[in-house]
């Protein structure tokens, strides 16, 4: 796989242990992260990872600053891409199966490399779960991006999610 890495000062800690664990893993680097410890804004990085992701020149992406709230924030305002703080193997593995996250952040300022380093290894190893009640709710969850354009009768439109989710339903 191509793995998209951003991270920015804060997050520095943790990046060579990420970066070890992606190359032990054998997938690919896609590196948009900051080299030098000095400080930057991680909504850069987080706009340049969940881009690759969304275009499809990343399969999967790791944001690290120093709480990893920011940078999941700031990479779940691009549409098409899950971007899940984990900071437990057991999370990782669900954000994955369950969740279908698409990118992983984590704080360097909460775990330290070793954690991070299994954490990660646990959500590039694990698979989507194909289970119909987990594809039931990842389509509600697709379906509230209709409600970021808020507006009556249009996308946003809350009766309009409804419908749209009750289609959903019929069809499948
Ligand atoms: C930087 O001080 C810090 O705010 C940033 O790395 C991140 O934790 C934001 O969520």
């Amino acid at each position: 796989m191509r793995i998209a890495v951003g991270n920015d000062h804060a997050g520095h800690p943790l990046r060579s242990a990420v970066l070890e664990v992606i190359e032990s893993l054998h997938h690919e680097v896609i590196d948009f992260g900051s080299s030098e410890p000095d400080r930057c804004d991680y909504p850069d990085y987080a706009q340049q990872v969940a881009v690759a992701v969304r275009d499809g020149r990343a399969d999967l992406g790791v944001l690290m600053c120093g709480t990893g709230i920011g940078m999941a924030i700031a990479a779940n305002k691009v549409s098409g891409v899950n971007a899940a703080l984990c900071h437990d193997t057991y999370s990782a593995r669900l954000a994955r199966s369950h969740n279908a996250a698409t990118i992983i952040t984590m704080g360097g300022r909460v775990i330290g490399p070793e954690v991070a380093k299994e954490v990660l290894a646990v959500f590039l190893q694990t698979q989507l779960s194909p289970e119909p009640r987990h594809r039931q709710r990842r389509a509600k969850v697709d379906a509230l991006a209709a409600l970021s354009s808020p507006g009556p009768g249009g996308e946003g439109d809350e009766e309009q999610l409804q419908l749209r989710s009750s289609e959903r339903e019929t069809n499948q």
